[in-house]
């Protein structure tokens, strides 16, 4: 036997170097892969489907291996999750090096905002609108991953969330399809750069294909029922524009979807994503989901599964194990082709080699380049800018007697602050959910909310901190000691909200108020008479109507990364003006969920809360959010005028240019963010009662007036009808445009012609 063996082995040995002088001078990628390919045995083939965790950390329920090396060695690995830094990454790329076809592994890394430097969480970076600051996060934070050895992350996540029960929102763009197509696209430039090859370009991955944002009840990893109409006109959108964008990967979703558990749908992976969309990448299942259609009850067994999976166009097992024990099987008993297993090998392969790594499977791993894109002080500075526009500033009244001035932006001269909270000095909860967590690396880079603002205000200002209370519990102790120095402030600046891991993966809550007492602290700190500014820190839209109601100012910071600090006290100091809008709705009430601003009309719609005359209100309960999609204020003031339809009819092949004016007329320069809604007045399919088809963010200086341009064309104006064809009726239609989903200041209609 040996002897028929080693000479074999030495035949291979000699191909494969031989292999890999041709494949250099080959011109296409598609001919190096097949080359490869025609070389690997079929245990090596299915090794490249298969995916680990390195046990150095756990982003789902762990499995551990003690043979994880020798699996690579063996050439049964084709790619690791959770491993960063370039030496821990060198050291397996060499172990894979060794093995008898030396394919390189690819890293994985759920990189999501940021990596050392930590971006506002994607929900609040949507609340921007700015294109430009969200590809610039996405690039910073390739350029850092890709640099400490990661090639491949596990964004943008482009699902849709109209649930804030659901602790996912955080990590999404929010409730609308046009808004998130826009930042799917953003995020996927900006993370794979001008190529995937070059050093500081990864892999992005859309992801969770699909629907799993509609998860019943808003419970992690829950069922999805939902109609055609609704995933194709809400939910597909966003990953059809990470398509458009050139995203290499996909991963798909933990939910059933009308009971077929996606990573099993051949509707969604093989006949939309593959066939329709015709994506040339490849799609990893979600953390052991293979293994989990067990649980699902749609498979017997984890043959079953494999066999389920495969077939429907999964290509990588991430974690679950089922492709490495049971594909050869699979294959061998004739139930999955060997083309199946050949077309995902190939994907992956056409990644490797377009990423550069058979030429060189070290070229993330330079510690050199690591240590100075991980210590940039450009990348420091960026997130404090995209910070700044991701807050969202939700009021800002007058004080009494303050001549119609709100209460921020405060002085820097203002002699004493009683800055108090449980998230005042907190340092890592300013990172939000899905933070990077660096070996030997503590938190001294993260700039602190008291930081921040001691920092900025004058050395005549005295700063005075006391905690109040905790974030949950019901202990008030803290509460005297709060009110002490409360007493003493000319200002209040209070900082409420989540902690930074109630929202997230697995973190779905049905009590989504403020928690613990931390509304009562604010209720006895206005007792004083004091004016309050309150920081709402949180991962999703929180129920606050007691401090809505009765706070001079809110400011919504969300989660905003290692420069939290900074961009706070730009904002509430006025270096910056706020300018972010809310990229979803804020219930009044969880009872109102799920909640939208493209809701249908009904049959009997309800347009006062007065009325319970048989309309489709609720009688116990506002049907009116609290905060408007698109909602948020500046320190300025615009005014919208002179709105000019080029024409009011419009041919099917035609445009109509919309024009209208802007003015700044308040004191402070500032960014507003036009928005463009349609409302289809009549459709074969009942249309939602606005739809968010455009919007611009721009810059006004102060009592400047600028002329803003839009275009409608057909794209616009259509739907997804009966038949799933994607078509504009002929018919009127309401142009809206305006500062929100509701405030709308101008409005014209036109009518679409045959
Ligand atoms: C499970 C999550 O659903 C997914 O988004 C993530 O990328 C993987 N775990 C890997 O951490």
């Amino acid at each position: 036997m040996k002897k028929i063996y080693l000479p074999a082995l030495f035949l291979i040995l000699v191909l494969t170097n031989q292999i890999y002088r041709v494949n250099a001078q080959q011109k296409s990628i598609a001919q190096k892969v097949d080359s490869v390919l025609r070389l690997m045995t079929l245990e090596e083939k299915i090794g490249q489907l298969n995916q680990y965790n390195d046990d150095n950390e756990a982003t789902g329920p762990v499995t551990l291996d003690n043979d994880k090396i020798s699996q690579i060695r063996n050439g049964q690995v084709g790619s690791l999750l959770n491993t960063k830094g370039t030496d821990r990454v060198r050291s397996f790329q060499k172990v894979a090096m060794e093995s008898h076809l030396k394919i390189p592994l690819i890293f994985g890394q759920d990189v999501i905002h940021g990596y050392k430097t930590t971006f506002p969480i994607p929900l609040a970076e949507a609340c921007s609108w700015d294109l430009d600051a969200i590809t610039l996060s996405a690039r910073i934070s390739a350029t850092e991953a890709s640099a400490s050895g990661i090639n491949w992350t596990f964004a943008p996540m482009v699902d849709i969330a109209r649930d804030p029960r659901w602790g996912r929102v955080m990590e999404g763009a929010g409730e609308d399809p046009y808004l998130g197509s826009k930042i799917a696209f953003a995020r996927v430039k900006g993370f794979q750069g001008n190529k995937l090859g070059d050093t500081n370009s990864v892999m992005a991955c859309a992801k969770h294909f699909a629907a799993y944002g509609a998860a019943i009840g808003g419970r992690d990893y829950n069922s999805v029922d939902m109609s055609d109409r609704l995933l194709w006109e809400v939910y597909l959108p966003p990953f059809k524009a990470t398509v458009d964008a050139g995203v290499a990967t996909f991963m798909n979703s933990f939910n059933d979807i009308n009971g077929v558990p996606s990573t099993a749908n051949s509707y969604l992976q093989r006949d939309i994503l593959k066939g329709k969309w015709g994506f040339k990448g490849f799609v990893v299942s979600d953390w052991g989901s293979i293994g989990e259609m067990i649980n699902h009850g749609n498979v017997k067994d984890g043959y079953e599964a494999a066999w389920s999976a495969i077939t429907a166009g999964c290509d990588m097992d991430m974690e679950s194990r089922n492709y490495k024990n049971n594909l050869v099987q699979l294959v061998k008993d004739k139930k999955v082709p060997i083309t199946l297993i050949d077309d995902a090998v190939k994907r992956i392969l056409q990644k490797k080699f377009e990423m550069g790594l058979f030429d060189d499977p070290y070229k993330f791993c330079n510690a050199e380049r690591e240590q100075i894109e991980l210590n940039d002080p450009e990348h420091a500075k960026a997130a404090r800018l995209i910070a700044s526009k991701s807050i969202v500033l939700l009021k800002n009244d007058p004080l009494p007697g303050g001549a119609g001035v709100g209460l921020l932006p405060l002085s820097k001269n203002i002699k004493t602050i009683a800055f108090i909270g449980p998230l005042v000095k907190a340092l890592k909860q300013n990172k939000g959910f899905w933070d990077v967590e660096i070996p030997g690396l503590d938190s001294n880079f993260i700039v602190s909310q008291w930081e921040g603002i001691k920092n900025k205000v004058g050395t005549g200002t005295k700063l005075l901190y006391a905690k109040g209370c905790g974030i949950e519990g019901d202990n008030k102790d803290g509460f005297a000691e709060a009110i002490e120095i409360a007493k003493q402030a000319d200002v209040i600046i209070l900082s409420i909200g989540e902690r930074r891991d109630m929202s997230g993966e697995a973190k779905s809550r049905s009590n989504i108020n403020i928690p613990g007492v931390q509304e009562e602290l604010l209720k006895v700190l206005l007792a004083t008479g004091k004016p309050v500014v309150v920081l709402i820190n949180a991962g999703r839209p929180l129920v606050f109507n007691y401090t809505a109601d009765n706070a001079p100012a809110i400011v919504y910071t969300w989660w905003l990364g290692s420069e939290a600090g900074n961009a706070i006290a730009d904002v509430l100091f006025g270096d910056y003006n706020p300018s972010g809008k809310l990229a979803i709705t804020f219930p009044l009430s969880v009872g109102q969920i799920p909640i939208y601003y493209s809701h249908f009309n009904t049959g009997r719609p309800a347009y006062s809360d007065d009325n319970h005359n048989y309309n489709s209100s609720y009688n116990d309960l506002s049907i009116f959010p609290k905060y408007d999609f698109g909602y948020g204020l500046s320190y300025t003031t615009f005014e919208y005028s002179n709105l000019q339809l080029s024409n009011k009819k419009m041919k099917a092949n035609g445009q109509i240019e919309v024009s209208l004016n802007v003015t700044n007329t308040g004191k402070f320069d500032g960014e507003e963010i036009v928005q463009l809604y349609i409302r289809d007045k009549v459709g074969s399919i009942c249309r939602p009662v606005n739809e968010l088809k455009d919007f611009q963010k721009i810059k006004i200086n102060a009592g400047e007036t600028k002329i803003i341009k839009f275009n409608i064309d057909k794209e616009k104006l259509s739907f997804y009808n009966q038949k799933l064809q994607w078509v504009a009726e002929p018919g009127e239609f309401e142009l809206n445009i305006g500062a929100s989903s509701k405030d709308i200041r101008l409005k014209d209609n036109f009518e679409l012609v045959k």
